[in-house]
């Protein structure tokens, strides 16, 4: 399908590279454009890129009523040579499909999700962020719009991309690390749920656990699985932990955990990295012994917004603090870190295929 532009007179875009004054933060600012994308009569149709503005909807909309909604996230790097590459947005238009499959939205082609996000950072070139650590973060997402208040699968939706200059995730940046809440009171997914997908839902439920979270002065939960005895991950990125002799551990993917495109990313980095990846089961009760003994030395988390960020503690709802090593960033953190950032930058060459140029399609 031909996407189609009807873009800001020149006047009102963006003229010249965008150089931000202080830290941009993550998520905040927007760009000229959306990609825009309907479904109904069983097709999706209308590919084109708008300026960015509010979307005319039907109070009735299904999304606003019963949440069939998701979303994905992915990042766009400035390389050397002055050209924007998108970073494995084809494991993204993957994942938005079996997401999509979970709550019942149809699927989108995978290369259209992937033409659409081009033609966006295209148009918007100028909005990616000079400074250093920034990135365009790219959101797909799509939601139910039929205005019907019965509760089955919609028959109308709109597939939307918007993208954010941004910076870090964490407040605390990429130095220090982060503490997290281990809740035995709230569950982020059970077996059977939406746990494996990026429903919308998902994250409306994981608020509550997050303001219970800051009050421990956490940045986010560590969620269990539903008996409280396995380590599952956290509210917006997956769990890991490195043992003495360097070996990542991340907690095997089930149909409770979101199958983290950083994790995969990183399994696939072991031979680079010069260390064993791999998933296994993580029991609660064993981790915080090997944390204790000193068999577990780091941890952290993976993901797109987060990348790679380090735990310094973890907190129980009683208030006892499990530190892990000093608190501090660990250097096997710092080494993975480093590795999986260059390689988005272009600074090192990663596996075939994981940058993508955004062609120049001049419109
Ligand atoms: N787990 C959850 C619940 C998330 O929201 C995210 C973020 O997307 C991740 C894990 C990390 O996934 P990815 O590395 O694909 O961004
Ligand atoms: C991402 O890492 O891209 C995410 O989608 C996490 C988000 C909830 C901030």
């Amino acid at each position: 399908m031909e996407i189609t532009y009807n873009l800001k007179p020149a006047s009102e875009r963006r003229t010249e590279q965008f150089k931000p004054e202080g830290n941009v933060g993550f998520g905040s600012l927007r760009t000229d454009h959306m990609f825009l994308m309907d479904y109904h009569d069983g097709q999706w149709c209308d590919p084109r890129i708008v300026p960015y503005g509010p979307f005319e909807m039907a109070p009735g909309a299904m999304a606003l009523h019963y949440g069939q909604s998701i979303f994905e996230g992915a990042k766009a790097f400035m390389h050397e040579d002055g050209e924007i590459y998108t970073f494995r947005i084809n494991k993204n238009a993957e994942r938005m499909n079996r997401s999509a499959d979970i709550v019942c939205i149809p699927n989108i082609d995978e290369q259209m999700q992937m033409d659409a996000i081009n033609a966006l950072i295209d148009v918007d070139r100028l909005w990616f962020p000079m400074q250093e650590g920034a990135c365009l973060y790219i959101r797909p997402f799509i939601f139910a719009t039929e205005d019907r208040l019965s509760v089955s699968p919609s028959s109308r939706y709109t597939f939307c991309v918007v993208l954010s200059p941004s910076g870090a995730y964490y407040a605390a940046g990429v130095n220090k690390g982060i503490r997290l809440l281990i809740s035995k009171t709230f569950h982020r997914a059970v077996s059977g749920g939406t746990g494996a997908s990026k429903a919308a839902g998902n994250y409306a439920a994981s608020l509550r656990a997050g303001k219970a979270a800051a009050a421990f002065g956490a940045s986010q939960v560590l969620y269990l699985d539903s008996t409280n005895q396995q380590i599952e991950e956290a509210g917006a990125m997956n769990h890991f932990h490195i043992l003495k002799d360097g070996t990542v551990i991340i907690p095997t993917f089930t149909d409770t955990i979101l199958k983290s495109i950083t994790s995969q990313s990183i399994m696939e980095l072991g031979e680079m990295l010069g260390c064993e990846v791999r998933q296994e089961t993580v029991m609660l009760d064993k981790f915080i012994a090997d944390i204790e003994s000193g068999e577990i030395i780091e941890a952290g988390g993976f993901g797109t917004a987060a990348v790679v960020s380090a735990v310094g503690s973890y907190i129980f709802e009683d208030g006892h603090v499990v530190t892990v090593g000093n608190g501090e960033v660990g250097e096997h953190v710092q080494r993975i870190y480093k590795l999986y950032t260059e390689i988005q930058k272009g600074h090192i060459k990663g596996p075939e295929g994981w940058v993508k140029r955004v062609e120049r399609l001049a419109k």
